[in-house]
């Protein structure tokens, strides 16, 4: 269990109220030095005036909410691509949506910290980078002529309350949770043949930068829960769990099979009774299982939530 192998921290000086240790530190310093070495600007990294290419998907067939189902084998190819088109815009909106709660979360949690330690510097690059991604995503939807697909009122008001509140191991929690979703969809988005190049090259940007970011969110949950008693890790793994609920269920929206000109009742039914389905979500999710695993962020009530997703 790594948790138990707990250090004696060195406390680093520039009022950290917390356990940041200089090895804390070198973490943020090693991920500042691949920001610089290597971002990108989407603006000038994509090609924003290239026609999309006809016939391609928006993401690859089998990350469909609906591939393997009987609905699948019924539909028209011309109604595939532009339900993956509508698949990958939901969950690109939904991104944008998360990414605005968790810059307010890490601008929380850094406010009046020491500008001049590195974990300081390297949550206001993250900042910046989630800044950038979620103009990116916005052009793409626009690029494909996907609409806003916004969470229920309900989903919504949670969301602004976990921004106000969540803070520490909560925040980080639910960031990271986020991130390696999307990270191992992504990293099969890039390299599909079929997919639309402009899907293809926002996905490539999100992997290299996000990489830097689960390492941060990872190092942050680490520090925060370190000498954690029981109760506040187990509140934390429940917390977390509740925000991956709300994540997993929100980031494809049922409308996008009514622009895909299908039956929505079916079609929600048949996604969420899919076996291909749950396979993806248990297979996008091991790193991150093992990681909450390690960290005693697996207790009983948050397995089950995570069954209840399947994402274990
Ligand atoms: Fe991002
Ligand atoms: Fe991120």
């Amino acid at each position: 269990m790594a948790h138990s192998a707990e250090r004696t921290p060195t406390l680093t000086p520039g009022g950290h109220g917390r356990n940041h240790t200089a090895a804390d530190d070198d973490v943020s310093k090693r991920l500042l030095d691949s920001a610089a070495t290597l971002s990108y600007d989407p603006a000038t990294e994509i090609d924003w005036d290239a026609p999309l290419e006809p016939g391609h998907y928006g993401l690859n067939p089998e990350w469909s909410t609906l591939y393997g189902t009987a609905l699948w084998s019924e539909m028209t190819e011309e109604q595939r691509v532009v339900l993956t088109r509508h698949e990958v815009g939901s969950i690109m909106t939904t991104g944008i949506w998360f990414e605005m709660i968790l810059q307010q979360m890490v601008l929380r949690d850094q406010y009046l910290k020491d500008p001049a330690s590195a974990e300081f510097r390297f949550a206001l690059t993250e900042i910046a980078d989630e800044c950038r991604h979620s103009i990116m995503f916005a052009r793409a939807c626009e690029k494909m002529g996907v609409p806003q697909y916004k969470p229920n009122q309900l989903v919504a008001q949670a969301g602004r309350a976990y921004k106000a509140l969540a803070r520490g191991e909560l925040a980080y929690g639910g960031i990271l949770v986020a991130e390696e979703v999307l990270d191992v969809m992504q990293r099969d988005w890039m390299r599909g043949e079929n997919v639309l190049d402009i899907v293809r090259g926002t996905s490539r940007i999100h992997v290299v930068e996000e990489s830097r970011h689960m390492k941060f969110a990872r190092q942050e949950i680490r520090e925060r829960l370190r000498g954690a008693g029981t109760l506040r890790r187990r509140n934390a793994a429940f917390g977390i769990a509740a925000g991956a609920y709300v994540i997993v269920t929100s980031m494809v929206h049922p409308s996008v099979y009514k622009a895909a000109g299908l039956d929505v009742a079916r079609a929600v039914a048949e996604a969420r009774a899919s076996e291909h389905r749950r396979a993806m979500m248990r297979t996008s999710s091991r790193h991150l299982m093992a990681f909450l695993a390690e960290n005693g962020l697996l207790t009983g009530a948050s397995t089950t939530l995570y069954r209840r997703i399947h994402m274990l």
